[in-house]
């Protein structure tokens, strides 16, 4: 079992050191040392390479050159070394479903090269798939009465990896940055890559033809054996609507393909209806059964599982499921919530801002937003309220500024931000967090040392316990056991224990209070 915490960084939003508004790598160089404080082992950056940005980055139009907007390759070089200086290793985040429209392969597909044209999916006739931003996902291209396929944006094209040649440029690619010293890959919607053929109509938006397809397992096999296959890489796939039989497979435990996935489902638990552009829900008892099927089922397995509550396409997690009413109670939530997810089992990943309890964006007009699937979904929508679903659910709420101090733009950048800061910058910052031994931030750490120093959290066994209203599991190994206690609700909740070697209140043996969990040593 991989015992690593990963800090996701979401550069644009990082740390801006040129005062152009969108962070930088030298940015992120300038954090090293708050990264390995908190205790983190990789930082995984989302995408910085050469792109028009129309979903921030994973529309690359060129891989192996950095985008101006963030700095130059000498910057990233001395970010690989200022990383080997405080042990700090490098994900990097392979969008390699599809490329940008301005990606030399598919210029050349416009000017009607043949070969270019077979790096993609053109075709006389659409089907009835959705793109996954709203819309059908097939462009009409004038010039050649065809079609191309496009599962995100339209400016997002589907790559053919049934094309010997596209699986070839794409090794080249991988292998390019793991010689510039990268220890660690995030594969970008890696499950999509092999669609069914022919391409035919859906009774339902798609997915079923294109989700986990048919040569999925091949070709990641062949990608591990021609890029990173022999070495010492951290590999994580991001999965759009899986299933445990696939992931099992995708990071089983002969490393053929991967070493951990990504998948989604229990931050589905707030979708009404599976539904995501609606509001106020969850599910609590879905939770608690994804929770007990996925991890009892890798363990099993000895699968190595992912664990995360946020990312840059989730909403703030601290803002999400039962509300907290009071500062208090928003304490002890991002603290539960912390301490429920990260003891569990696998490898842990925590999103900039998560750690200090980054909430939701307060904005209040549609001009506020930036993201391309929030603005297509408003424009999409027709519930009256939508602006108030669009700011609940939008990306954009994970994608403000990181909130470093109360200085002037929560000290991201001394220019405009190119996305609102959240207004709570003055008291939710690194600089009042860092000082206080209470706050979410001091408690983060706190939470990555303890699991780090107990190997039975890292690598023993994990069973569920069902209770109507709490979360309950155990850890255990030959050596020792340990039961996670967690309350989601906002009320107090009746329970007996004892031997509590960690909470986020007053443990008291009978109760466990709003937002309380307790851990206990058996
Ligand atoms: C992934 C990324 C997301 C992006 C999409 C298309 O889900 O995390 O940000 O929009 O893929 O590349």
């Amino acid at each position: 079992m991989i015992n690593n915490f990963v800090y996701q960084i979401y550069p644009r939003s990082f740390n801006d050191t040129t005062g152009n508004g969108i962070g930088d790598i030298n940015g992120i160089i300038e954090k090293l040392s708050y990264i390995k404080d908190l205790g983190a082992d990789y930082i995984w950056i989302t995408p910085f390479f050469v792109s028009p940005q129309n979903d921030n980055g994973y529309d690359i139009a060129n891989y192996l050159e950095i985008d101006p907007l963030f700095g130059t390759m000498s910057n990233f070089d001395t970010l690989v070394e200022e990383c080997k200086k405080y042990g700090l290793k490098i994900m990097l985040d392979m969008v390699l479903n599809h490329t940008s429209t301005e990606h030399e392969w598919f210029k050349k597909a416009m000017s009607g090269d043949k070969e270019y044209q077979d790096f993609y999916f053109f075709q006389d006739d659409k089907v009835n798939w959705e793109s996954k931003f709203g819309g059908n996902a097939f462009e009409y291209v004038e010039e050649f009465n065809k079609y191309y396929l496009h599962l995100f944006d339209k400016t997002q094209a589907d790559l053919n990896w049934e094309n010997e040649k596209v699986r070839a440029e794409i090794y080249n690619v991988v292998n390019f940055w793991l010689d510039k010293g990268v220890e660690g890959l995030r594969f970008d919607v890696i499950n999509l890559i092999s669609k069914k053929h022919p391409f035919v109509n859906s009774e339902s938006i798609g997915k079923e033809q294109y989700t986990d397809g048919p040569r999925v397992h091949e070709f990641l096999k062949e990608l591990n054996k021609n890029t990173f296959g022999k070495k010492e890489v951290l590999t994580v796939g991001e999965m759009s609507s899986t299933d445990i039989t696939n992931c099992k497979k995708y990071a089983n435990s002969n490393m053929e393909e991967l070493s951990t996935v990504f998948h989604f489902h229990h931050l589905k638990v707030d979708y009404k209806d599976g539904d995501k552009w609606t509001r106020d829900f969850f599910d609590f008892k879905m939770l608690k059964e994804l929770f007990k099927d996925w991890q009892e089922a890798f363990c099993e397995a000895d699968v190595n599982d992912s664990l995360f509550w946020s990312n840059h396409d989730q909403p703030r997690i601290a803002s999400r499921f039962v509300k907290a009413k009071t500062e208090a109670e928003q304490l002890r939530k991002n603290k539960m919530l912390a301490a429920s997810m990260y003891l569990m089992r696998g490898v842990s990943f925590i999103f900039q801002g998560e750690e200090i309890g980054m909430l939701n964006c307060d904005y209040t007009s549609i001009n506020d937003f930036s993201d391309v699937e929030s603005i297509n979904y408003y424009n999409l929508l027709t519930d009256p309220d939508k602006l108030e679903i669009i700011k609940e659910k939008s990306r954009d709420n994970s994608r403000t500024p990181m909130q470093w101090d109360n200085s002037l733009n929560s000290g991201f950048t001394t220019g405009k931000p190119w996305l609102k800061v959240n207004s709570n910058y003055e008291t939710i910052n690194v600089g009042v967090e860092k000082n206080d031994p209470n706050s979410t931030l001091s408690f983060y750490k706190e939470l990555i040392k303890f699991k780090k120093e107990n190997m039975t959290l890292v690598s023993g066994n994990i069973k569920f316990i069902d209770h109507e209203e709490l979360l309950i599991y155990t850890r255990s190994s030959n050596d020792d056991s340990y039961t996670v206690v967690s309350n989601y609700f906002d009320h107090e909740v009746k329970y007996e224990y004892n031997n509590v070697i960690m909470s986020n209140f007053d443990a008291n043996s009978t109760t466990i209070p709003s937002f309380g969990f307790v851990v206990i040593k058996n």
